[in-house]
């Protein structure tokens, strides 16, 4: 008998396979040139022909302690050789326990989950369940807006995204959001946080009367925009949102999918403002990628309802024991390595570096942060404001000089995500001073090319 060995395949083969057999996000899958990556630890990533990557934005921003924290691996392995999967009609201590936790960790009186298996899920079942509670119908998102790719959650989708899905489902409208940088209001002008904070919120309020407050179930917005440009908005914008919802009965839903889980330096981004919503929605962070999971966490009013009216939802791989097990194992690891309070240091670092940036880069209209939940807003002008690229662009690959960049931080070891006229760094929250340095000088590098087309 004879035995080939054949040879494990390159990089090249791997991505190909990938290419031709499966299909790639966002893309015409003619322009895909997909990285194969074989294993990752802490910040780095490692290519199949054994390249290593600084990963500057962990991933989609969900990866936040880092990449196979020992601690969460461990638990996914104890608990798969115990129970790896059960019915979600039946109960499991991973999900009893990760329920109580997150009731302990989230604000206010948010009490009870219901688990999905990522964001977008998340959002639909807000929806779904706003509208069970209400028994109205119309849900009020806000115009620069990401919600996730399900067909539900693209309707709430504010930008470009959503036209493919579009007429999408009924009862959406839409409100303001605040943009100082490029507000219609105010133009950033000197009292554009008030100003700002004040007209977009009450942008949301007039929706709500020209709709007819009783067919308003609920306004949706994730606390700082992300995807769409890492938007945070002025003090009193909230609070004042909050208020708006209060005085017409409507609830506030906080997409905290990409915020939450200590991004910014508090567990919840809610929590800068103290501002309590009644449905949260969490993904990403909640297990720091390691295994799908969503969650809708609700008041015990909310909670309450649904003790006598059915729930009507029900996902065959909600609240997997594998997926709760992680989630529990990362939340003892935020504790543990006081990832809040480090995220507040290392955030005030990111913050000096960008100010450096911006003294030398003409390119750099904007740098904006908390924490470490941070974007470039790069201008062709900075008298103008004017984007880079355009921002209307439908397609979310990147072009022009933006696509040149990320290949070239990328030809550097570093990955990061560029969008539209956005470069943001969202690193693993353990991310080391060195690593961060290192990240951001290929971005200082790749800053020459945005800064040789401004005007
Ligand atoms: C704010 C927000 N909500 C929802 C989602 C959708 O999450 P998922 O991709 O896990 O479905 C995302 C994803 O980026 C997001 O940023």
């Amino acid at each position: 008998m004879t035995m080939t060995m054949s040879a494990p395949p390159t990089a090249a083969e791997i991505a190909e396979l990938n290419r031709e057999y499966t299909f790639f996000d966002w893309a015409a899958q003619g322009a895909v040139n997909p990285v194969a990556v074989e294993r990752a630890e802490g910040s780095y990533l490692y290519d199949h022909d054994g390249r290593r990557l600084l990963d500057l934005n962990a991933q989609l921003m969900n990866v936040n302690i880092g990449h196979q924290h020992p601690a969460v691996v461990e638990a996914i392995k104890v608990q798969a050789d115990k129970l790896c999967y059960v019915n979600p009609r039946f109960a499991s201590r991973p999900r009893g326990e990760l329920g109580r936790e997150l009731a302990e960790i989230t604000p206010g009186s948010l009490c009870k989950s219901f688990f999905t298996l990522g964001g977008a899920e998340a959002t639909d079942h807000a929806v779904k369940i706003a509208r069970l509670a209400t028994g109205r119908q119309k849900i009020v998102a806000r115009r620069r807006s990401y919600h996730g790719s399900t067909y539900g959650a693209l309707s709430l989708t504010g930008e470009a995204r959503r036209w493919a899905t579009e007429p999408g489902i009924p009862g959406i409208v839409r409100a303001a959001d605040p943009y100082p940088y490029r507000c219609r209001f105010c133009s950033d002008g000197p009292d554009c946080d008030v100003t700002c904070a004040q007209r977009c919120a009450d942008d949301i309020a007039e929706v709500i009367r020209l709709e007819g407050p009783n067919h308003v179930a609920a306004v949706i917005l994730e606390p700082i925009a992300g995807a769409n440009g890492v938007i945070v908005p002025p003090d009193g914008y909230l609070q004042r949102v909050r208020e708006i919802c209060d005085e017409y009965g409507v609830l506030l839903i906080a997409d905290e999918v990409m915020t939450g889980f200590c991004r910014t330096g508090r567990w919840f981004a809610v929590e800068h403002w103290d501002v309590e919503p009644d449905i949260m929605t969490i993904s990403k962070g909640l297990t720091s990628g390691t295994v799908p999971l969503g969650a809708v966490v609700v008041t015990d009013e909310i909670a309450h309802h649904f003790e006598d009216n059915p729930l009507w939802a029900g996902l065959t791989y909600g609240a997997h024991t594998l997926a709760c097990a992680a989630a529990l194992a990362t939340i003892q690891a935020y504790r543990d390595e006081g990832i809040p309070e480090r995220v507040v240091d290392m955030g005030e670092m990111l913050k000096d570096e960008y100010a450096a940036m911006a003294a030398r880069h003409p390119s750099i209209g904007e740098a904006r942060s908390l924490g470490l939940f941070s974007a470039l807003e790069l201008v062709r002008n900075r008298e103008t404001r004017e984007p880079l690229v355009p921002q209307i662009e439908p397609a979310f690959e990147n072009y022009g000089v933006m696509k040149e960049m990320f290949g070239y931080i990328l030809q550097r070891g570093v990955v990061t995500m560029t969008r539209w006229n956005w470069l943001m760094v969202n690193p693993p929250l353990t991310i080391t001073p060195e690593e961060l340095r290192e990240g951001l000088a290929v971005v200082d590098e790749a800053l020459e090319l945005a800064d040789q087309n401004t005007v």
